[in-house]
Formats: structure tokens, C-alpha cells, sequence
């Protein structure tokens, strides 16, 4: 449970008040992103809030490029973790590429400013339409999951009178340790990618298919992961594919090992990149091979927090609870994934009482909650709070849920708060909607002389 990630520590980083790499900082007792106040955002733009730290985010990807530069190297930008146009036009403005999985995302990241020949599609279930429109924008590459999925972008292709270019996603079969079952992928049991066997049969079979242009090869064995190890077991079974399909002739230009690299949620250091890379660079290296690698939380989580305003204080039995005015609905991630965020007040009161306390939110679900059993000073109604590392799959995940608006964002740069995305309005919830006529009578006429 979010309660039982070694509180204590975690509680004592929360104190520092301070991330690294991360441009939140506490500034004489009040948190600050790059020097402009958070309690300043949340009033001017109401909460719930997300705020995000453009350089932060700049920083990440210039992070990546540093580390994974030395060989040709595409970052591709996860954009589930976080689509807002105004973010994904930043990171395409460094040279980024997109990895999408819809033609929604598609739309987002072609207008965002993406090339789209950075651009690679995954995804288990693409259907036609998302197949034609990848074709036609002029994608770098399918990440296909199926065989029945090929068949289908083979016929496409045909129609369309174009080659498609493609990657299998492999299933490498690699347990990977996440943090919670639903971010596991790379495991046989899992309905992402191809197993190996299979994936490589239909590279040899299809080799010849004037329809498709096989181009790389992609894994992606889950989310979170905090060490290289599970990485290197996947890399050494794609390796192994690359190598066999080679020696028949079958020249791959690049291998994509997908996302998921960890971050720190408890105030510490994420996944070691250097280290990773130290053990990926050189046998693409001597293969020559492009690495392609597919970052989300890692662009964007820590230069996210989301904003909440206590509204009021309870206590029930043993339990007392924070109420906030975020809840599950703006930020899913304690509910669904039992995932922690360090909480903080954006104000420091000097003497809050420590307590042990649930931060819950508004929505009538007892799943509902942004932290259980949660060592803090216990704040009071009004006080501001700072969720934290809440950059990725914060917004992306938001709901309608109780009729609930979804949040604002805001994007800081060069100390400027820009309102990327205004909060949806109580009709934005029914645009779209509409009520049929009522049938005359109301209910089915009776027939005269009938019960
Ligand atoms: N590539 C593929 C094929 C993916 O499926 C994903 C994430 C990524 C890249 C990016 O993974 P990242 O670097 O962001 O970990 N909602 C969950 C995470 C689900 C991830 C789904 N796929 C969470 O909040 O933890």
C-alpha cells in the first residue's frame, strides 16, 4: 500500500523540501518552481492545479541526448505520459521524436511539431483507420504486435501503394520489477509484443513482402524500473534476434528498447541512465545499429506537481483524513497503481503538529486517495499542497468521473507562468451530448381494454 514504502525515510526527504534535478524549491519556507511561488499559481489559477517545470523537463532531454549521443540515438518521446501541446511542442523543439500509441496521439504530436519521420507507433490493438493515418503522415516506423496486426498494415500498405515501415515488438519474456503488476509487460504472460520465436518467423516469412520495409525492432518490458539489469536481459534476447536475422540477410537499422526507466518518487535518484548506457552503447556500437529509446515518465515526471487546496479535516475512529479538492479523478495513480507521491505543503507552518493521515479527495469512491497513512504536518483548510512528481501520467490519466472538470496547467519558463491548457468548464462535461425527443405519451400507449 502507498504506506508501506519506508515512510519514514520518505517523510524525511519530503522535510529537505527539495528534489533533485528538479527546479521545486523552497524558497524561505514557501515552495517556488524556478523562482515564481506556488501558492501564487494556485491562487491566480484556482486548484486543482498541474504546474509543470519547462526547463526541467528541457534539461531531461538534453539529459538523454548527453548520455545515449555518442552512437545515432533517436529519443522518442513517450506521449502518454504526458501530451500537452505546449510540452510536446518544447521537447519537439529539441529534436525529439514521439512515441504514440492512437491516431489521437498521432494528431498531438504532428501539430505539436514533431517530424513525423520521428516518429514510431506502438500499440495492441491499431485498427485500420490508425494504420492508414500512420502511413500517411509518413511515420519512421510501426511497432506491430501481432501477427494478425501485420497481415492488416500489409494489406494497408497495398492499397495505399506505399511500403510500410515496421519494427516487431518482441515479447522478450524478462520479468521486470515494477513497482505494481499493471506496469509489467515484458513477461510471456502479457498481451504486449510477439514472442521471440514467433517474432522472428515472421521476419524471415515476410522478408520478401513488397508491402512492408522491416526496419528495426522494438521491446518494451514495463514501467518504473529502477535498475539496468531486466534492460540488459531484454537487449541480450533482441541482440541475439538482430544477429541470427542478420547472418540470413535480414538487416535491421535499429533497435528500440523501449521506456519505463524510473524516477524517483521518494526524493531520491531514479534509474542510473550513465550506467545503462555504459552496457547498451557498445554492442549497438560495433553492430551499427540506431538506438532508439522511448522515455516518458522520465522527461516529465519530476518537473510536474499538482496542486491541491485543503478543503477540510476529519476524524473518524483511528483515521484522520486531509481532505483535498484533488483526488483520483485528477491524479490515479495512488488508487490504481498503489503509487506513492510525496506530498508537501507549498507554505511551511512552523509547529504544525506531526500526524499519521490520509489525504483523500472529493470523489465517492473509498478508492479514492492521494496518500494513505501518511506521516506530515497536518495541514489546515485553505493550506496548499504540493503533489509531487506528478508530471507524468497526472494529466494524461485525468477523468470526468463525479462530472468533474478536469484541471488547468500551467507551464513556468524564465520565471513566467503560461496557462497551457484552461480548466474545462462544467459544459464542457456535456459538449457533445445530446437528448432524443421524448416519445409522445412518455411510455408505450396500452392497448385499449389491457391491464
Ligand atoms: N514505450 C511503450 C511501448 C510504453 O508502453 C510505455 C508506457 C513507454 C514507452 C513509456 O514508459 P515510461 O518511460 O513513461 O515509464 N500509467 C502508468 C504507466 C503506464 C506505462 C504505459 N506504457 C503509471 O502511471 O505508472
Amino acid at each position: 500500500m502507498g504506506g508501506s514504502l519506508g515512510e519514514g525515510v520518505l517523510s524525511r526527504a519530503a522535510e529537505e523540501g527539495s528534489v533533485p534535478r528538479s527546479g521545486f524549491r523552497r524558497v524561505e519556507g514557501r515552495l517556488t518552481c524556478r523562482g515564481v511561488e506556488l501558492e501564487e499559481l494556485a491562487a491566480e489559477f484556482g486548484t486543482p492545479l498541474y504546474v509543470y517545470d519547462g526547463e526541467g523537463i528541457e534539461e531531461q532531454v538534453a539529459r538523454f541526448q548527453a548520455v545515449f549521443g555518442e552512437i545515432p540515438f533517436l529519443l522518442a518521446y513517450s506521449v502518454k505520459a504526458n501530451g500537452s501541446l505546449a510540452i510536446l511542442d518544447r521537447i519537439a523543439a529539441l529534436g525529439a521524436g514521439a512515441d504514440i500509441v492512437s491516431a489521437g496521439e498521432l494528431e498531438r504530436a504532428l501539430r505539436a511539431g514533431f517530424p513525423p519521420e520521428k516518429i514510431v507507433f506502438a500499440g495492441v490493438g491499431k485498427t485500420r483507420a490508425e494504420l492508414i493515418a500512420g502511413l500517411r503522415a509518413g511515420i519512421r516506423s510501426f511497432h506491430v504486435e501481432s501477427a494478425g496486426e501485420l497481415e492488416s498494415l500489409s494489406r494497408v500498405a497495398h492499397e495505399e501503394g506505399r511500403a510500410a515501415p515496421v519494427g516487431l515488438r518482441v515479447n522478450p519474456d524478462v520479468e521486470s520489477p515494477t513497482p505494481h503488476a499493471y506496469t509489467r509487460t515484458g513477461h510471456a504472460a502479457s498481451k504486449f509484443g510477439i514472442p521471440v520465436e514467433e517474432a522472428e518467423a515472421l521476419y524471415r516469412n515476410r522478408a520478401d513482402d513488397p508491402n512492408l520495409d522491416f526496419r528495426g525492432i522494438d521491446v518494451h518490458i514495463g514501467s518504473q524500473i529502477m535498475e539496468a539489469e531486466p534492460y540488459l536481459r531484454a537487449l541480450h534476447v533482441v541482440l541475439g534476434m538482430v544477429d541470427r536475422l542478420a547472418a540470413s540477410g535480414i538487416r535491421l537499422e535499429y533497435l528500440d528498447l523501449g521506456g519505463g526507466f524510473g524516477v524517483g518518487y521518494d526524493g531520491g535518484a531514479g534509474l542510473d541512465l550513465e550506467a545503462l548506457a555504459r552496457e547498451v552503447i557498445p554492442p549497438l556500437a560495433e553492430r551499427g545499429y540506431e538506438l532508439i529509446l522511448e522515455p516518458g515518465r522520465t522527461v516529465v515526471g519530476e518537473a510536474g506537481v499538482l496542486l491541491t487546496r485543503v478543503l477540510y479535516l476529519k476524524r473518524s475512529g483511528i483515521k484522520t483524513f486531509v481532505i483535498t479538492d484533488a483526488g483520483m479523478t485528477e491524479l490515479i495513480r495512488p488508487s490504481h497503481y498503489e503509487g506513492f507521491h510525496r506530498i508537501l505543503p507549498v507554505r511551511e507552518s512552523a509547529g504544525a503538529p506531526r500526524v499519521i493521515a490520509d489525504v483523500v479527495g472529493p470523489i465517492c469512491e473509498s478508492g479514492d486517495f492521494l496518500a494513505r497513512d501518511r506521516e506530515m504536518p497536518l495541514p489546515r483548510p485553505g493550506d496548499v499542497l504540493a503533489v509531487k512528481t506528478a508530471g507524468a501520467y497526472g494529466f494524461t490519466m485525468a477523468s470526468n468521473y463525479n462530472a468533474r472538470p478536469r484541471p488547468a496547467e500551467v507551464l513556468v519558463e524564465g520565471a513566467e507562468a503560461h496557462l497551457i491548457r484552461r480548466r474545462e468548464s462544467v459544459e464542457d462535461l456535456m459538449r457533445g451530448e445530446t437528448i432524443p425527443p421524448r416519445r409522445a405519451s412518455g411510455r408505450a400507449p396500452k392497448r385499449p381494454g389491457s391491464p
